[in-house]
């Protein structure tokens, strides 16, 4: 007997295939290609990787062994050596990209600086150099608290050309996330700015390592601070040293440090919604390789293309898909300070006419914000260079997907919708854009190479269109290693909730998926939000999808409340488009919606009408908040990563 899976509800039909024009100079052009390499992939990941790790990355010495696989742990390209910043820089300098833009550089206030491959390469030797006299050697942690400057770039790149593992922390997180952190990595120096600018005003952060390191984190013995908005700021004597002033006497050379393929390269911290924050570690080889050849195909990255990843650098998205990925495929990468805010809603889409930019990459809840803002403010801007969009972070509700494709990319730009975490280092599912004609609210299907499926609790694959738990069943290149000083924890979490198959393990990180009967991926959302009506499993993806696709609605969140006749019942909480008031009305009007989209089953016990709904700093909904505001319970557990406390204080009082 079969253990419950999740029941999908949602019937998305709307496909779009790419234009012949896009497919044309694609990297892969055909869907045919695609099936192809898929299939080469899987009957030999090793071969298919160890061929791409040949033709793609630049060696030092060739590994002895592509892969080794004592599950949970996975080795890439023993004996392998390499340096991902030589990578990323060194071997661009020889080549007409020398003098190529890599880093387009736009500060809130309006200011930008432009680093050149050559350039860039010089200031991450000089802070390379600087990081050394400081006495950081090969091996020691150093943690990076930057505002979104080019120097938060040149700092990981240092780092990893040092070979000492880099922690970068969002520049939004507390001094006391700060410091738990650099705790338990044992980080050596911190890499800090004076501060940085968000929303019109300079928001200190090096007061935040004053802090942090307020009653002593042992393993620090200093901090680098870069001036960025020359507000007035404390300097411990002996400590703290300014950027600029170590920057003017050192060299611009400095060799990238010969590398093990399995040398740790960073460790990046995620939260569980329980428990102290995962140290996720990443290392070079697999990394490298991965980031870059994901980052190739699934954007489709041309010598001619300007990238830009909205993401932070401290999410895993910034790390992959600002630095690492687009610098090793030599391209050029846009970085942007600023977010959009009331005195310029339309900031993102001048930086798009600004520079050109041609690849766009962003988070749903952006994409929302975008909508509730108004179109007025993208389309009075030019948006005709662009021909690629990107999404990542949530699934996307696929009316927001349609506003994406319409507004955002003429439509005439392909979606990239890519599923992925923190975890598994890049891209896992995603369309290849010249490939794979996509769906609304599908990530299509999985990469070449990873081997995905949709499983029961006992690992057997579930059918077509049956929701279940969403794993890969084997060993990829840019797969975390473990978690930083916690190996049991790494197998607990992440190996052992689906059963080994036959003496197959299977990676699980937390999210219920379903196939349709084209073999495309439906992320249904993580599974601690499953909500259970009379026995049926629902994801929280589907019903939130159905409530935005009503014209009122701009965001939706489902949770599950306790019931006594049906086990649980859907509360939604749901924030309105501007000239929308909740009413008793439309919340009926709403509900019969959910029922005539998805089926009595969905529909909503209650809606609760709301501003703001909890998010995350990265901007991910928390609804195990709203699940505890929605039964009346106490909020516990960690709020830390909580964005704007004052959304709950609102919708407490509310209740
Ligand atoms: C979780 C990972 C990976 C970069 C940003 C988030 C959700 C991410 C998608 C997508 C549906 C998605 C999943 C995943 N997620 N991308 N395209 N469609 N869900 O990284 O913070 O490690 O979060 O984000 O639930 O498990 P992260």
């Amino acid at each position: 007997m079969s253990q419950p899976t999740i029941e999908s509800i949602l019937k998305e039909k709307r496909l779009f295939p790419p234009s012949a024009e896009f497919s044309q100079t694609a990297h892969i052009k055909h869907l045919d290609e695609y099936q192809k390499l898929y299939e080469r992939a899987a009957a030999d990941p090793e071969q298919f990787w160890a061929e791409l790790a040949e033709s793609e990355l630049h060696w030092f010495k060739k590994w002895d062994r592509v892969l080794d696989w004592q599950p949970p742990n996975a080795q890439w390209f023993l004996g392998g050596q390499l340096n991902i910043s030589y990578n990323c820089l060194d071997r661009h300098l020889t080549t007409w990209r020398k003098n190529k833009a890599a880093l387009i550089w736009e500060g809130e206030p309006g200011d930008s600086r432009t680093l050149t491959y050559a350039q860039l390469h010089r200031e991450v030797c000089q802070m390379a150099n600087v990081i050394k006299q400081l006495g950081v050697k090969k091996g020691d942690r150093v943690g990076i608290y930057m505002p979104m400057i080019p120097e938060a770039a040149i700092a990981m790149l240092a780092c990893a050309r040092i070979g000492a593992p880099h922690t970068v922390v969002f520049g939004g997180f507390s001094a006391e996330a700060l410091r738990d952190r650099l705790v338990d990595a044992e980080a050596k120096l911190v890499i800090t700015a004076d501060g940085g600018f968000r929303k019109d005003a300079a928001i200190p952060l090096k007061i935040q390592v004053d802090k942090a390191l307020e009653h002593g984190v042992s393993s620090v013995d200093n901090v680098l601070v870069v001036q960025r908005t020359g507000e007035k700021t404390h300097m411990e004597p002996g400590r703290d040293h300014w950027w600029h002033d170590l920057q003017a006497g050192v060299s611009g050379h400095c060799d990238a440090e010969v590398m093990d393929s399995e040398d740790m390269l960073f460790i990046l911290y995620t939260s569980g919604t329980t428990g102290k924050p995962k140290g996720v570690v990443h290392t070079t080889g697999g990394y490298n390789l991965y980031t870059h050849v994901t980052n190739k195909w699934a954007f489709d990255l041309q010598d001619t293309d300007v990238y830009w990843c909205t993401a932070d650098v401290g999410w895993i998205t910034g790390h992959s898909y600002i630095v690492y990925g687009p610098l090793s495929n030599g391209a050029t990468t846009v970085m942007y300070e600023g977010a959009p805010r009331s005195s310029n809603p339309g900031c993102f889409w001048d930086v798009v006419e600004k520079y050109g930019v041609t690849i766009f990459y962003t988070a749903p809840t952006a994409i929302r914000a975008f909508i509730k803002m108004g179109e007025h403010h993208p389309n009075a801007r030019d948006l005709s260079s662009l021909r690629l969009l990107g999404t990542v972070g949530e699934p996307i509700n696929p009316e927001a997907w349609i506003w994406y494709h319409r507004v955002i990319g003429g439509e005439r730009c392909p979606i990239v919708d890519t599923w992925w975490q923190t975890e598994t280092g890049g891209f896992m599912i995603t369309p290849l854009p010249g490939a794979t004609p996509t769906k609304p609210g599908s990530a299509t299907m999985p990469f070449p190479g990873i081997l995905a499926d949709v499983v029961d609790l006992d690992g057997n694959s579930v059918g077509e269109n049956q929701g279940g738990y969403l794993v890969v069943k084997h060993p990829w290149p840019g797969m975390m290693r473990t978690v930083y000083g916690d190996p049991d924890r790494f197998r607990r979490t992440y190996w052992e909730h689906i059963a080994p198959k036959d003496g197959q393990y299977l990676y699980f990180a937390g999210d219920g998926a379903r196939r349709d009967e084209t073999g495309y991926y439906w992320v249904m959302g993580r599974v601690d939000d499953v909500i259970s009506v009379s026995g049926h499993r629902l994801g929280t993806m589907e019903i939130e999808s159905a409530l935005v696709s009503h014209p009122s609605v701009a965001e939706a969140a489902v949770v599950g409340k306790p019931d006594e006749l049906r086990g649980e019942a859907v509360v939604a909480f749901v924030s309105l488009e501007d000239g929308y008031q909740g009413s008793e009305d439309l919340e009926n009007q709403l509900k019969e919606h959910v029922v005539s989209e998805i089926g009595a089953l969905a529909r909503p016990a209650e809606i609760r009408f709301t501003d703001d709904l909890p998010k995350t700093r990265s901007g991910k909904i928390m609804r195990r908040l709203l699940r505890s505001l929605a039964s009346g319970e106490e909020i516990s557990g960690d709020t830390s990563t909580l964005q704007d406390r004052s959304v709950l204080d609102k919708l407490r009082e509310g209740a």
